[in-house]
């Protein structure tokens, strides 16, 4: 790790903001200033980071700050134009998942960071979750043989309260759920198929929350929170109340995908489950592996391989991998890896887990189910990363 303590930057100091405590690290990277136009962001970005930092209504104010990286905590629809000033001005960039909502503002924030050999980091979390590494692990040492197929159900319980409450609801600010939420899976699911989606179609509906009357006014509930809207009370998902007063996306998405390797995929995501987790199941040409919990938020996850023998159901697998996790961490642990990674990118650069190029196609695939399932389900051809800009994250990795 570099000896000079990296001044660190944000940009919206909402719910995800805790990453960004992550980062408070002496003799490593302390958190000097932020921006956010909301007054709450700005009174929250004392309180988290100290009153003493630099706090701005607009983050084009935060390079009078010597940043030498900054973390991009915004709304989707608000990542590309904040992380393409500051890789502009050469300072290094954590952008949330996902990327972007559009294929083209991904790419624009790819080829900045080629044009100006600014060092850009998404922040794609799952890829140090325990229980995906374990899965991730077992496939790469063959395991189950050659995979050819990746199945992922996401289960999204708190569905209601976190993503119909507020901006996640709204197709202008997201695309849509099969991206917002999906990128984190897309990203996952072409990890473990080791490629990238190249024709998808979908199928989806708003089929619950778009006939709940219970919307709240516009303005009502503004600077509001994911976590403020969490109900565990609320169920079924119709006796929910103060959802968004605009709700265009869909709530109930599926995709199937073709990867560039030839391995098939199946991806579903439902925001009206009583449960939320996510179950992948990879399957390979010499046997199968599946998660049963995900790790995430404290759940156990538990890892079985059937690779030995034909039978009927078997609850016993071949293998069966309890995954270790810390007692405490955000996302499983996840969190804390994640940052470090970052910080350590920050530094020095060298190679990551986490990919913007995967990212990107993460992005890309979500984009293109997107138009699918909202135009019957027609297979849509994924549009690849220019050439000059892929070339130049592929020599980056060597
Ligand atoms: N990786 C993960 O597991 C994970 C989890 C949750 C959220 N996220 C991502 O984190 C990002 C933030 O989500 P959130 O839930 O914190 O949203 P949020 O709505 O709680 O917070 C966003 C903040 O950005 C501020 N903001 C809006 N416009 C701004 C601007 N121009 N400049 C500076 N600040 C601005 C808002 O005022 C708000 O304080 C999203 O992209 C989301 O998808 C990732």
């Amino acid at each position: 790790m570099s000896a000079i303590e990296l001044r660190v930057g944000v940009v919206g100091v909402g719910h995800r903001s805790v990453v960004a405590t992550l980062a408070n690290r002496p003799g490593v990277a302390r958190v000097v200033s932020c921006a956010d136009p909301d007054p709450r962001g700005r009174a929250d970005a004392r309180r988290l980071f100290g009153p003493d930092i630099a706090v701005h209504e607009a983050y084009e104010g935060m390079l009078d700050d010597r940043l030498d990286a900054v973390f991009v905590l915004t709304p989707d629809y608000l990542h590309a134009s904040p992380a393409l000033w500051f890789l502009r001005a050469s300072v290094a960039v954590f952008v949330d998942k996902p990327l972007a909502i559009t294929i083209e503002d991904c790419d624009a924030v790819l080829a900045e960071a080629a044009r100006s050999g600014s060092r850009l980091y998404v922040g794609h979390n799952l890829r140090h979750l325990p229980a995906l590494r374990t899965m991730r692990e077992l496939v790469q040492s063959g395991t189950i043989g050659q995979v050819r197929s990746v199945w992922c159900r996401h289960f999204v319980g708190h569905g209601g309260d976190y993503y119909f409450k507020d901006w996640h609801a709204e197709r202008a600010k997201t695309t849509s759920l099969l991206l917002q939420k999906g990128a984190h899976d897309l990203d996952a699911i072409h990890w473990l198929g080791g490629g990238y989606s190249r024709t998808v179609a979908g199928l989806g509906d708003l089929a619950v929350y778009g006939g709940n009357p219970h919307r709240r006014a516009p303005g009502d509930g503004a600077g509001r929170r994911m976590q403020d809207w969490l109900d565990l009370g609320g169920w079924p998902p119709s006796a929910l109340r103060d959802l968004n007063p605009v709700i265009d996306v869909e709530d109930l998405s599926m995709m199937l995908a073709r990867l560039d390797n030839g391995v098939l995929v199946s991806y579903q995501q439902c925001h009206f489950t009583p449960d939320y987790w996510r179950n992948y199941t990879v399957i390979g040409d010499e046997g199968r592996l599946e998660n049963f919990g995900d790790g995430l938020d404290g759940d156990p996850a538990t890892i079985k391989v059937w690779n030995q023998r034909r039978s009927g159901y078997r609850r016993d697998a071949d293998l069966t991998i309890p995954v270790a996790m810390p007692a405490d961490g955000l996302h499983g642990g996840a969190d804390e890896a994640l940052i470090g990674e970052f910080l350590r990118f920050a530094a020095q650069g060298g190679p990551t887990e986490t990919s913007p190029v995967a990212a990107r196609e993460a992005v890309a695939a979500g984009v293109a189910a997107t138009t699918s399932l909202r135009e019957g389900g027609r297979p849509v051809d994924v549009p690849v990363l220019p050439p000059a800009v892929a070339d130049y994250f592929t020599s980056a990795d060597e």
